[in-house]
């Protein structure tokens, strides 16, 4: 689904860039142009930003737990 429909940027890409180390919409606007253009996606690129960080956050807290 497209997140950015100025940049045609998808959810799929936006989870890419946070696997490589976005972790601010700053980070995505400087990498995919998100929020670059009109803004109207500012707002849902940032709600999934967070999920994503979020999900990240709790995956790398449990292989931590597994690893102890
Ligand atoms: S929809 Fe993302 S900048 Fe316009």
């Amino acid at each position: 689904m497209y997140v950015c429909l100025c940049h045609s940027v998808t959810e799929k890409q936006i989870a890419e860039a946070v696997d490589n180390g976005a972790s601010c919409l700053d980070d995505l606007s400087s990498t995919l142009k998100v929020a670059d253009t009109c803004g109207r996606c500012r707002s849902c690129a940032r709600i999934g930003l967070e999920k994503l960080l979020t999900e990240s956050d709790e995956l790398h807290r449990q292989m931590s737990v597994r690893e102890a």
